[in-house]
């Protein structure tokens, strides 16, 4: 047993979309979030950039003392997940590979969507890993760089006629080319789930990358027995490299709790 907090971050909200999923599922552990909420999007930048910021984040986690680092970025790992564990000797997990697991598992057409941000579709990792654990699988791929930012500024409801348009603009392709099983393949996307479910219709499943690596986290947690007290409650701590204010809105929006008042700024560039 292990009770050290989980360090789990992201450029900015999309990383919630794991914490929902681990406050469900591992209620007892300590999560400390942080979202770099002052220079999101890193999906339209480098893989230099986003590296250096990755690096950071890292850094400033682990003036925390973990026991594991999740990941909940699609574009830093598909851009920086090797690097980052080469040079962090604690376990670090990325949202690939169990996303893509899971998409494979729930295709029956064998015709995978993939949305993502543009530096993760441009790397090629979940197009490698999907045809590395199922050879016959087609993959449909389309970066959607204005998710990112309509999400940041909260405008992830049914109804709302600007994100509504960006979807149908970026997805009618998807649904054309007849995909069974979609992979929201950034973690911002699953709060948009709503819209993105419209769009594809009922018969194309949804797969959320936020979601997978929470199941992947667990798994590697009860492999290395680093599993905290059952019978206790965890707690959650939030950072953010911007007002606190605009972040606490939104992922109160998202996660249904009320989290004014809970998160704190830290300056990111000291790491
Ligand atoms: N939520 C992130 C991802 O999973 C990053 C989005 C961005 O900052 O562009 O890719």
């Amino acid at each position: 047993m292990d009770q050290r907090p989980i360090g789990v971050f992201d450029s900015g909200l999309g990383g919630l979309t794991a914490v929902h999923s681990l406050w469900r599922i591992l209620p007892e552990e300590d999560l400390i979030y942080f979202g770099d909420t002052a220079r999101v999007p890193y999906g339209s930048r480098s893989r230099e950039a986003i590296l250096k910021y990755a690096r950071q984040d890292v850094r400033f986690l682990r003036s925390f003392d973990l026991k594991a680092i999740l990941i909940a970025c699609g574009t830093v790992t598909t851009t920086s997940l090797a690097a980052l564990q080469a040079e962090n000797d604690l376990p670090m997990v990325g949202v690939v590979e169990p996303t893509c697991r899971r998409a494979v598992l729930m295709t029956q057409n064998k015709r995978v969507g993939l949305i993502a941000t543009a530096a993760s579709v441009r790397s090629g990792a979940y197009e490698a890993a999907l045809r590395r654990l199922d050879p016959e699988v087609t993959v449909f791929s389309r970066a959607c760089p204005l998710f990112v930012p309509l999400a940041e500024a909260g405008r992830i409801r049914r109804g709302d006629v600007v994100i509504e348009t960006v979807a149908r603009e970026y997805l009618t392709p998807l649904k054309n080319a007849g995909v069974d099983t979609l992979i929201l393949g950034c973690t911002h996307y699953p709060l948009l789930t709503d819209v993105i479910g419209d769009v594809m219709g009922p018969g194309v499943e949804l797969v959320s990358a936020g979601e997978e690596s929470a199941f992947e986290l667990k798994r590697m947690l009860k492999a290395r027995e680093l599993r905290a007290d059952e019978r206790r409650r965890g707690e959650t701590e939030f950072y953010v490299s911007d007002r606190v204010e605009d972040f606490e809105r939104t992922a109160s929006l998202f996660l249904q709790e009320d989290l004014r008042h809970t998160a704190r700024r830290i300056d990111i560039e000291r790491y």
